[in-house]
């Protein structure tokens, strides 16, 4: 099995065909023995933060469209006319829309009446057909025109008028077809009116407004109520193995009231009362249970569903839920899972098909609450609120993996059940990020482990980034982090940087993987972006054993075999200012791909300069399986060879 042989045949090959190897890193390794790495190694993690997913993410267009959450006001509506616009929780739209848009026309108004929308601080319109739809209440009969104009060029970009009979006594739904043409930019509205004079001296209702441009996947496989493509691509490009939902702390909960509840997020949207979400905004819920998991059947990912498990943000002032008044929680849970895993005779699976899904979706993973150790009184309680939870669930799915949300031994059951595997959270400077390179090199290997959020959260480099963006020092740390992760890929069984989307308009959590914008319309893939994705893209199924003339820093390395093409992949980090030299032999290979992204310290992508560092492709080939390559300071770097 030990291929002693092989070694010294590599490094009497590396002897003799680089003289200069004293200068750089010598690296030989066997084709035979290594350790199995993780199928799902590398992943994402999702929560509605930094507008993400509502106003990101999601493909509704309008901001604020139901009036959810606590105190949302008029925020993104005006009125166009003499309407005189207010919030009305006198006139809801269903039992879950409990408000609606109150538009007050005075006497003697003629012409339009009506308000607008500015989306999410933009609404990027292009050549295509959009759907909109909305609610309306009053007495009218008359033209309602739904238009796209410029906010302050008042060009019409689309316009469609249909006519309207409504009453006072309840709301009636519309929907409107729009051929949209290309805006130069985002500063755009959208725009609902009605003939003033049908209505002068009376007030109409308006309820739910969307707005939809074709959604991702939309040209094979059409997903009303999906995801926008401009964003989703850049996310299928990173091949990713899985995606942990719905949070985070926005899973949590200021208080029990508030947390992400899984039966008030699917179904028709108008059954969707959202919530006010825990990162300073209301959530629409749009994208809701059944919409995480169709994203991971599109990108074929494994979902990790997290689940509520007693504790809300405001747990550091209360008192977690135990003992009995877990139990209604825990019960809910189990009709949660059987929404997703029960077959179609089931109350909840029925339930499913009904929405469009006769198939169960395939969910193996879920974690049981959020970081419960970052509270005493969450670390406290967990061993309880976790076995409540485990229990439960395992009875009725032995087959599931079962998440804790910690793995500090002080927040867990003294003993852990057997299966179960633990995240690990770490957000961290540069230079303790690449300290923690061989964390899990000597841990207990008997429970897996998960790291489910790491990122470098330093947001103060060397030179001022505005505290937005991550920079090629602060990715260079992450490479060198997951490099000790994918060593160590036995016993890490899936890794996610976060948080992954935000809308530079509302960024309250920075640095992100990508940013977006829709006033000059842009999507910023940063370099830790394109760290993650030449991470994920490139994946063996064995870490190969090596030996080197060098100690690990301020170069690190990983070496892993993909069987079933016979390709190899060696991941590189140069955490370092000096360019390094390696020189790599595998036998047998002659050819293959060089990938390297890197760049001075402490710059970054920005919607100022969005490519100013991005991954170079180069081919190379070797010389006797002996390949060499110069590493550039501060670089990450995937060699892929045949
Ligand atoms: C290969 O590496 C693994 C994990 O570090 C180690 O347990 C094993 O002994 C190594 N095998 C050889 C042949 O060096
Ligand atoms: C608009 O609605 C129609 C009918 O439901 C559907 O076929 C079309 O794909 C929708 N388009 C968008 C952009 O939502
Ligand atoms: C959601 O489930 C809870 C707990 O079973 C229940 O009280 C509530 O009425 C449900 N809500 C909806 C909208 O079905
Ligand atoms: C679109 O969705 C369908 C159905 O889930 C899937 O078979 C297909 O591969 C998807 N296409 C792309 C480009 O993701
Ligand atoms: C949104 O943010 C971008 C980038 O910072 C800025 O240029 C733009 O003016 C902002 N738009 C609005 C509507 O505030």
């Amino acid at each position: 099995m030990a291929s002693h042989r092989d070694v010294l045949f590599v490094s009497l090959v590396l002897l003799f065909f680089n003289p200069n190897r004293g200068n750089g890193l010598s690296l030989s390794f066997s084709t035979s023995t290594g350790i199995p790495s993780s199928p799902l190694l590398y992943g994402f993690m999702i929560e509605d933060i930094d507008h993400s997913l509502d106003g990101g993410l999601h493909s509704q267009l309008l901001q604020n469209n139901g009036f959810q959450g606590d105190n949302p006001g008029l925020t993104a509506y005006a009125p166009v006319g003499n309407a005189v616009l207010s919030e009305d929780p006198s006139n809801p739209v269903s039992s879950a829309i409990t408000r609606s848009l109150k538009i007050t026309v005075p006497e003697n108004t003629y012409g339009d009446v009506g308000f607008s929308n500015e989306g999410y601080w933009g609404i990027v319109v292009t050549e295509n057909t959009y759907n909109s739809s909305f609610w309306l209440k009053g007495s009218y009969s008359g033209d309602a025109t739904v238009k796209l104009v410029g906010k302050t060029s008042s060009i019409e970009y689309a316009s469609e008028t249909i006519h309207v009979d409504s009453s006072s006594n309840s709301f009636s739904y519309f929907e409107v077809t729009l051929s949209t043409r290309t805006a130069p930019d985002g500063e755009n509205l959208w725009v609902l009116v009605f003939d003033a004079e049908k209505v002068t001296g009376g007030s109409l209702n308006v309820g739910l407004i969307q707005l939809f441009a074709p959604t991702y996947n939309s040209s094979l496989f059409f997903r009303p109520n999906g995801l926008k493509p401009e964003l989703a691509k850049p996310l299928e490009d990173v091949k990713a193995s899985f995606l942990r939902f719905p949070g985070g702390n926005n899973l949590e909960g200021a208080t029990e009231a508030d947390r992400w509840k899984w039966n008030e997020t699917i179904g028709p949207l108008e059954n969707r009362p959202g919530r006010q979400g825990d990162w300073g905004y209301p959530n629409t819920d749009a994208l809701g249970l059944m919409e995480y998991l169709l994203w991971c059947e599109d990108m074929e990912l494994a979902p990790v569903l997290v689940i509520w498990n007693g504790f809300s943000l405001s747990a550091g002032g209360a008192t977690p839920f135990t003992g009995s008044a877990l139990q209604p929680y825990v019960d809910d849970v189990l009709d949660e899972l059987e929404f997703i895993l029960g077959d179609t005779s089931t109350e909840y699976g029925a339930l499913r098909a009904r929405y469009g899904h006769p198939d169960p979706f395939p969910v193996q993973h879920v974690e049981i609450g959020n970081e419960d150790s970052h509270n005493p009184k969450g670390c406290e309680t967990y061993p309880e609120r976790f076995m409540a939870f485990y229990n439960a669930i395992h009875n009725v799915y032995p087959d599931l993996i079962l998440i804790t949300s910690s793995s500090d031994p002080q927040c867990l059951p003294k003993e852990l059940p057997a299966g179960v595997w633990k995240d690990f959270h770490i957000y961290t400077d540069p230079d303790s990020l690449v300290q923690d390179f061989n964390y899990f090199d000597n841990l207990d290997r008997s429970f897996p482990y998960v790291v489910l959020e790491y990122a470098v959260s330093q947001t103060s480099p060397p030179s001022n980034n505005n505290a937005i963006w991550p920079y090629m020092q602060g990715s260079v740390a992450e490479a060198v982090y997951m490099i000790g992760m994918e060593r160590n890929s036995d016993l890490v069984k899936m890794a996610a940087y976060a948080p992954l989307l935000a809308h530079l308009n509302y960024s309250m959590y920075t640095p992100n993987a990508i940013s977006f914008e829709y006033s000059e319309p842009k999507v910023v893939l940063s370099t830790t972006y394109y760290t993650q994705k030449m991470f994920s893209a490139n994946r063996g199924d064995t870490i190969l054993n090596f030996t080197s003339n060098e100690e690990f820093g301020p170069l690190y390395w990983v070496v892993s075999k993909h069987s079933p093409t016979s390709t190899y992949f060696l991941k590189l980090a140069n955490y370092g200012a000096d360019t390094v030299g390696v020189y790599l032999t595998i036998p047998g290979t002659s050819e293959g791909t060089l990938t390297v992204l890197s760049g001075p310290a402490d710059e970054f992508n920005s919607d100022s300069n969005p490519n100013n560092i991005v991954p170079k492709l180069t081919d190379i080939k070797g010389s006797e399986g002996t390949f060499e390559v110069n590493l550039p300071p501060w670089s990450v770097a995937v060699l892929a060879m045949k």
